[in-house]
């Protein structure tokens, strides 16, 4: 099995990419990090643990995470992921408790056993990351690849030219960019492109009444109703794309680019940038794989068949 540790703020679409990577069996997944972003670090952290509960992955270790950006205040997504970080969807608390231990010696003692075969799917700011990059500088030998939601090369979501988990902590993510290990990056642009139209949430709810299809559904629901409201063809379900790469990457097609983080621009604090150039002045050389295309009805259906095989068990 691939051994991968999730990193991630849920999170509406955060809850979504943890129900496709928990229903993969191709993953043995090691534990999960949380990390202050679309709400303070403890809401996060009680949806990892209540998101385990739900599916009954009650196994996976949930562990300390950064309640803030490394050099700044902390930064959150404020309601937009309702009051408790999971849209209108309750869940109990949790029974389950997170493990004595912080993200970063984790991540770092994780990646030493399994010799350099870690994979790291990171869906939120890249403060843990960094962190443990920071304090244990031979970790980039030991991570397989790093597949991140984040940035975008031409549009934001927070400012005009940043998105939001990079926004959280610009100089967490130019740590993560240039740490060298090999990076797979799903920006704003792939989202946008992966939507789910309402037939598709039809789709993804079933007909079973299946507890997590329910939940999935309700989850992504207002997104559904407020884009298609705007003209558009469907909500995002941002985080859901980095889980589609890592089950199955012939579902996204990808470019290698150089990416580097603006951390101080007055216009631009927060933004990926993203080089494609080849004049000498200009070029750089790539560390990025980055998504610029996605089969969309198959990114459904890997939703669809999460949903359906976790409910089924
Ligand atoms: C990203 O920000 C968060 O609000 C989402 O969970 C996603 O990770 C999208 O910009
Ligand atoms: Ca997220």
């Amino acid at each position: 099995k691939r051994p991968v540790i999730i990193d991630c703020d849920p999170g509406e679409d955060d809850a979504v990419c943890l129900f496709m990577m928990f229903a993969d069996e191709q993953f043995d997944i090691l534990g999960i990090t949380p990390v202050c972003g679309n709400k303070p670090l403890d809401f996060c952290t009680t949806n990892a643990l209540r998101l385990c509960e739900l599916t009954g992955y009650t196994d996976i270790p949930v562990l300390k995470g950064a309640p803030k950006a490394i050099f700044r205040e902390a930064r959150t997504a404020g309601d937009i992921h309702g009051a408790t970080g999971l849209g209108n969807v309750v869940l109990p608390d949790p029974v389950k408790t997170v493990e004595d231990e912080y993200a970063w010696d984790f991540i770092y003692r994780q990646a030493v056993a399994h010799k350099g075969e870690l994979e790291i799917l990171a869906v939120g700011p890249l403060t843990n990351l960094a962190t443990a990059l920071l304090k244990y500088p031979d970790l980039k030998d030991y991570v397989k690849q790093i597949v991140i939601m984040g940035g975008a090369s031409g549009m934001g979501n927070m400012t005009p030219t940043a998105e939001f988990n990079i926004w959280a902590d610009p100089e967490g993510a130019k740590v993560v960019f240039k740490s060298g290990i090999p990076m797979v990056m799903m920006g704003l642009e792939i989202c946008y492109d992966a939507y789910v139209s309402p037939e598709d949430l039809k789709r993804i709810r079933g007909d079973k009444g299946g507890r997590v299809a329910g939940v999935a559904a309700d989850l992504i629901s207002k997104r559904v109703d407020h884009a298609t409201a705007n003209g558009m063809p469907g909500g995002v379900l941002c985080d859901a794309v980095s889980a589609a790469y890592m089950i199955d990457p012939s579902v996204i097609e990808c470019e290698h680019v150089h990416v580097d983080v603006e951390v101080s621009g007055m216009l631009t604090e927060g933004k990926t940038v993203v080089t494609r150039s080849f004049t000498e002045n200009a070029k750089r050389e790539p560390n990025t794989y980055l998504g610029c295309g996605i089969d969309q009805p198959r990114f459904i259906d890997l939703i669809v068949a999460a949903v359906e095989k976790i409910d089924a068990q």
